[in-house]
């Protein structure tokens, strides 16, 4: 874990003089985010978020960059540091610093050490609102700087992982501040984690390999939101796609969505890519790579680099070399050769950019929002996880529809009473 010291630098970015390159990109960012530069455009005038130190451990993107800019308009003081060794856009990360005045600390491709001095560098802002995306911040906070914990009014958390984490410290007792799942806002996890993930999962291995999808046995490991999204586009790019479960309801789901359902020791043998997106630790190991074909690709897009046993893969290998960016190459003692993607990180976002804007701009809206309702209400609020409250996730959803020109119905009068009531069968 972290070093003892806490480090006093106001930025660590990689380059400084990759500021222009990223304030391109963040603006280009912007412009397919209208429902975050709406909510930017009322914080700007009405500063809810005034004087309110915010630590934000978020990848280090150029909608994120967005997110932090639109915090800071609402009166903020912001600090972001990495949620990931190897998801920052350097560039980002120094237009950051230098056009917009948020301390960034975030380097692609740090190490252990670094990443997690970071971490304590937007601690030592002393924030009053965390914003994870993993849980890192808050579990730093409970495990090692317990003194944070009366100045925070609460958190917010970004992924399912992070989610799965925040539960279980509540259910022990020890989560000590209100949280709010922006995972589980439906206008999140139904877009960014199908849509993004999907897209974006598969970007991020083209990025790297150069493979065709057309024909080629395509292994999703896990059918949640993410895997949905990413065999729905492998399969629309001419993939087999073969989905492996352990929750019977979700595998049930994938049949009847026209797939191929097994174990993975079935699918070990006949993938050809390879990709978790689970949530979970060692979904393929050791008893997996025996199995595979010489030229196996093997790729994960869940949250953490465990859902891949990667020691495993490298104690099986007697040599390993990196063949292309974001390419590892291990020969085992027969001769047949896997190759690893991204060191088994997110490779959404260590090859390619993540997920689109289009797509964060709902995530991020509800982050923006989920800030004011905790700036406005962490009072009332207990050392729980909490939903975005509905009528948020809603203007979200009524927003974007009308960034995207797309108008529906609304309840007649008659509908309403019909709809409420339970006498009117006929
Ligand atoms: N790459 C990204 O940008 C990105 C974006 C959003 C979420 N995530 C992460 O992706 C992961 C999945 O998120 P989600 O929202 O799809 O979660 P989810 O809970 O909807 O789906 C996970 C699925 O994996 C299945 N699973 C668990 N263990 C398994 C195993 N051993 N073998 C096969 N299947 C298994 C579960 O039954 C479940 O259906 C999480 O770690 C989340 O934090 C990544």
């Amino acid at each position: 874990m972290a070093t003892a010291t806490i480090p006093t630098l106001d930025h660590d970015v990689k380059d400084i003089g990759l500021a222009p390159k990223g304030k391109l990109r963040i603006e280009w960012a912007n412009q397919w985010m209208p429902v975050l530069q709406l909510i930017r455009k009322r914080f700007s005038e009405e500063r809810p978020l005034e004087g309110i130190r915010i630590s934000a451990c978020l990848h280090v993107t150029t909608e994120t960059a967005n997110l932090a800019i639109t915090l800071r308009d609402g009166g903020a003081k912001v600090v972001l540091c990495a949620s990931n060794p190897l998801s920052t856009q350097d560039d980002v990360a120094a237009s950051l610093v230098h056009d917009y005045n948020i301390p960034t600390f975030a380097i692609k491709g740090e190490d252990h050490e670094t990443y997690y001095r970071h971490l304590e560098a937007a601690l030592e802002h002393r924030p009053q609102i965390t914003m994870d995306d993993g849980a890192d911040l808050v579990t730093a906070v409970l495990s090692k700087h317990q003194e944070l914990i009366p100045g925070i009014i609460g958190s917010t958390e970004e992924t399912t992982t992070g989610v799965i984490r925040l539960r279980s410290m509540a259910k022990e007792g020890v989560l000590k501040f209100p949280v709010i799942s922006v995972n589980d806002a439906d206008t999140k996890h139904l877009f960014d984690n199908r849509y993004g993930t999907g897209q974006s999962t598969v970007d991020g291995i083209i990025r790297a390999t150069n493979q065709l999808f057309a024909g080629q046995r395509v292994v999703v490991a896990g059918y949640g939101w993410c895997g949905r999204g990413f065999a729905m586009r492998a399969k629309g790019l001419g993939a087999d796609v073969i989905v492996t479960e352990v929750n019977p309801t979700r595998a049930l789901e994938a049949v009847m969505d026209g797939l191929r359902v097994m174990t993975m020791f079935e699918a070990a043998r006949i993938g050809d890519i390879f990709c978790t997106l689970t949530g979970d630790k060692n979904v393929i190991g050791a008893e997996h790579f025996k199995l595979m074909k010489s030229g196996a690709i093997v790729a994960n897009s869940g949250h953490f680099n465990v859902e891949i046993d990667i020691p495993a893969l490298g104690s099986l290998s007697t040599a390993k070399r990196q063949t292309r960016d974001f390419v590892d190459e291990y020969t085992l003692a027969d001769g047949r050769k896997i190759y690893l993607l991204g060191e088994g990180r997110l490779i959404n976002l260590a090859s390619a950019e993540g997920h689109p804007a289009v797509v964060m701009d709902m995530s991020f809206a509800n982050q923006a929002l989920s800030a004011e309702y905790l700036a406005k209400n962490a009072a009332n609020l207990a050392a729980k996880v909490y939903p975005v409250p509905a009528e948020l996730d809603q203007q979200v959803a009524r927003l974007k529809l009308e960034a995207l020109g797309v108008t529906i119905d609304k309840l007649t009068a008659e509908q309403e009473v019909y709809l409420a009531s339970w006498s009117e069968g006929t």
